[in-house]
């Protein structure tokens, strides 16, 4: 669906033009995140609004630190210490997105992305990235925007950016208004889980068959399940919160594996179908159903790619790591929801 209301009105109703830059250069992090309840479908395909709320873990300092500061001529982006060709896919992507922010066009900004996310083994960076570049864009226009309208700022990048604000669990608010005013992130900062582990097991790094973006629209305009999407989401949400009130890890685990799978069941019944799996990733989820069978407390969450992101309490690390030694652990801070 399309709206009458333009990212540009969006920015221009959270940030004051007259604020005078404060700093010349500023470096900001923020951490990538993982949904245990899915994002998947967008009732506004420009402001990037969700049909559903959802429900994220960060994964603490695996992430993107930004390097920001402005420069003249045009703007010049580096990723992981590489310059990169002002015809690149990515700096495109990200001067498109910077002209929502310039206050004249001979304004240019000079971003210098480094990723601790490992992303050549194929794990997103764009929702850590586009988060951390909003927190930098405040800080050296010293804009001094809260952390909902920073939340709203970086969900025009990417939806799930919106999450990546705080450490800890986030909600999502997918809220009802036409301007998405009301769609952010919102840190669950009384839920604390110390225990709890993210882990990532690199199945695949080959770029993915087709964006999430194509994906869920094919998704939501053609597949026959995605009508009960929603109500699935309700339920998992409640389940969810509930596990985290309780530190109940079977229930937050099995939702949150059930609800991946369900999402991606959505994208089967696409047409044309969507599957981002590979016989590698079905044989790491049946890996993952044996280890469960044999006893180990772990349960898996899968995004739009072929890669795997394992659910497990610090006490099973060393089996979980037996069955899958190539695992990348995140110490995801659910102990901390602090921006
Ligand atoms: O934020 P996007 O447009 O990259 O979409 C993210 C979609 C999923 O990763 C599959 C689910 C989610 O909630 O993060």
């Amino acid at each position: 669906m399309r709206t009458m209301i333009t990212p540009q009105y969006i920015v221009r109703r959270i940030v004051h033009p007259h604020a005078t830059p404060s700093r010349e250069s500023v470096t900001c992090f923020a951490p990538a995140n993982i949904a245990l309840c899915k994002y998947w479908g967008k009732r506004d395909t420009i402001l990037n609004l969700p049909v559903t709320d959802s429900l994220s873990l960060s994964l603490g300092d695996l992430g993107s630190r930004c390097h920001l500061r402005f420069c003249e001529k045009r703007d010049q982006v580096s990723l992981n210490g590489e310059e990169l060709s002002h015809l690149h896919p990515f700096v495109k992507r990200v001067s498109n997105y910077l002209d929502l922010f310039r206050q004249d066009r001979q304004a240019f900004y000079r971003v210098e992305a480094v990723n601790t996310i490992p992303t050549a083994a194929g794990f997103a960076s764009s929702a850590s990235g586009f988060a951390a570049l909003v927190m930098a864009l405040d800080a050296l226009h010293g804009w001094e925007l809260n952390a909902s309208d920073q939340s709203i700022l970086a969900r025009l990048g990417s939806g799930s950016a919106c999450r990546s604000l705080w450490q800890g669990f986030v909600h999502w608010q997918a809220g009802t208004r036409p301007d998405g005013m009301d769609s952010f992130g919102v840190p669950l900062t009384d839920a604390t889980w110390p225990e709890l582990r993210i882990g990532l097991v690199m199945i695949d790094r080959a770029p993915k068959p087709i964006g999430s973006t194509e994906a869920m629209l094919r998704t939501v305009e053609t597949s026959t399940l995605y009508g009960s999407w929603p109500t699935k989401v309700g339920q998992d949400m409640s389940e969810l919160l509930q596990a985290i009130a309780t530190r109940d890890f079977d229930r937050l685990g099995s939702t949150a594996e059930s609800n991946a799978l369900t999402m991606h069941a959505t994208m089967l019944a696409a047409c044309p179908p969507v599957l981002y799996w590979n016989s590698a990733s079905l044989n790491a989820m049946q890996s993952v159903w044996q280890a469960r069978k044999d006893g180990i407390p772990v349960y898996f969450t899968m995004d739009a790619g072929p890669n795997l992101k394992l659910l497990f309490p610090e006490s099973a690390h060393t089996s979980v790591e037996s069955r899958f030694p190539e695992l990348v652990t995140a110490g995801a801070k659910a102990e901390d929801a602090s921006p």
